[in-house]
């Protein structure tokens, strides 16, 4: 906190005189603190114990502007890096994610560039009001990060969650939030997912056990660690973990061609972790095929191999592939790194329990194009998701020194 500009947004609820806690406790850990307070919340406290706490003016009213020079909401939220909204009551939070900007807090806010951290509280039934819960996942997928609140007594009366988290808590949060490591930040990732699907007929297509889990997985772990993330996608029964990532939906092989073709040159990263079709019927029939006596020969035909025409257009980009094996997996692993023009390929054993297509769990082994091989034990996707994106990091930074 040491010499950061935080700006302390206090809305109406019982625990705005926590928020005094919290001001002294930012200013004692050195962070230049200026706090802006709802009509509501001046009910609660006065405006004068936090000007004496932070030793700044405080800010009630988008009018009343103190300094002929500035407009103060743009100038507070310009000079904030870090905004804190505590306590943040249902009010608040449903305006901010609908865009509303009527007061002085919130006009602040949607002008602002800063890390924004929500610490909700209020009654434990508001809390997890749908219209309150639908609010703060809008507001998480922006970017916003909240500060769950405590369970435990409630002003109201009530038992259950809605606390505001303690001041030296909603600190702490904060700081290890700041600390966290955002390596992929200003690297744009393209991911692919999941199967796809060729037609036969209107009701009957080929497809794979393809789940799109370890792709969606690794969407979400390289938008946390601060990547700009496009993910094209098969047809799946997965939901996208933040609307932050671009999802493409294609269905066909032919489609993901044309949408990975098209997103591959603005991309620095490019993992292909959906399982392709590599055959697709020669004829798609316009009606429902009728059953006949005998044996049915279906005539298939390749497909574009997407992942070596990406090796072949490869300019700046780091390319990953990924195989699924059950025998020899670093003689075949390596054998498409080569064929394919990759910088790594991530191989699971889909022969082991624990490993695969449907499960939450995988178990690799990534190999880079300086043959090193790297052993990612069982863990749950997410964390493999991560793990592969640190090697491949690792690789990048290798790449360039
Ligand atoms: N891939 C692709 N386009 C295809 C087929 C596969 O881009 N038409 C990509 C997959 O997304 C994956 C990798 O290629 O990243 C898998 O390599 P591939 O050689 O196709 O694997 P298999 O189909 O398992 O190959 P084989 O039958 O030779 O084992």
């Amino acid at each position: 906190m040491q010499n950061k500009n935080v700006l302390l947004a206090v809305s109406g609820g019982i625990a705005a005189y926590k928020a005094c806690a919290l001001t002294s406790k930012l200013t004692q850990q050195g962070a230049n603190v200026k706090v802006m307070m709802t009509k509501s919340a001046v009910e609660f406290v006065s405006p004068l114990t936090f000007q004496a706490l932070s030793r700044n003016p405080v800010f009630t009213d988008t009018f009343d502007e103190k300094d002929a020079k500035k407009i103060a909401h743009i100038d507070l939220a310009d000079w904030a890096d870090i905004l804190i909204i505590a306590p943040a009551t249902a009010n608040i939070i449903g305006k901010i994610a609908n865009g509303i900007a009527d007061d002085m807090i919130t006009t602040t806010i949607l002008a602002t560039k800063a890390n924004v951290y929500i610490a909700p509280a209020m009654n434990v039934n508001m809390y997890e009001h749908p219209a309150v819960m639908k609010n703060m996942q809008t507001l998480s997928d922006i970017g916003y990060f909240f500060i769950e609140p405590g369970a435990g007594y409630l002003a109201c009366g009530w038992i259950g969650k809605g606390r505001l988290e303690e001041p030296s808590t909603i600190i702490e949060v904060i700081n290890a939030h700041q600390n966290s490591p955002r390596p992929l930040l200003g690297k744009k990732v393209l991911i692919s997912a999941g199967p796809t699907r060729e037609s036969i007929d209107p009701v009957r297509f080929f497809t794979n056990r393809s789940s799109g889990k370890m792709g969606y997985k690794l969407a979400e772990a390289a938008l946390e660690m601060g990547a700009e993330v496009t993910l094209v996608s098969g047809p799946v029964n997965l939901d996208v973990p933040s609307s932050s990532i671009n999802r493409i939906d294609v269905v066909t092989a032919e489609e993901m061609y044309q949408a990975m073709t098209k997103e591959f040159p603005s991309h620095d990263i490019v993992i292909k972790a959906a399982a392709v079709a590599d055959y697709r019927p020669i004829h798609t029939y316009d009606e429902k095929m009728k059953k006949q006596d005998g044996i049915l020969q279906i005539e298939m035909e390749r497909t574009k191999d997407i992942l070596k025409t990406l090796g072949e257009m490869k300019t700046k980009q780091f390319l990953v592939g990924f195989a699924a094996e059950t025998q020899n997996l670093k003689k075949y692993g390596l054998d498409k790194l080569k064929r394919k023009n990759l910088d790594a390929i991530v191989v699971n054993n889909v022969g082991q329990e624990g490993a695969g297509f449907e499960g939450d769990t995988n178990i690799a082994t990534y190999f880079n194009k300086k043959l090193q091989e790297y052993e990612i034990p069982k863990a749950t996707k997410k964390e493999v998701a991560k793990e592969i994106l640190t090697l491949i990091l690792r690789d990048m930074k290798d790449e360039k020194a």
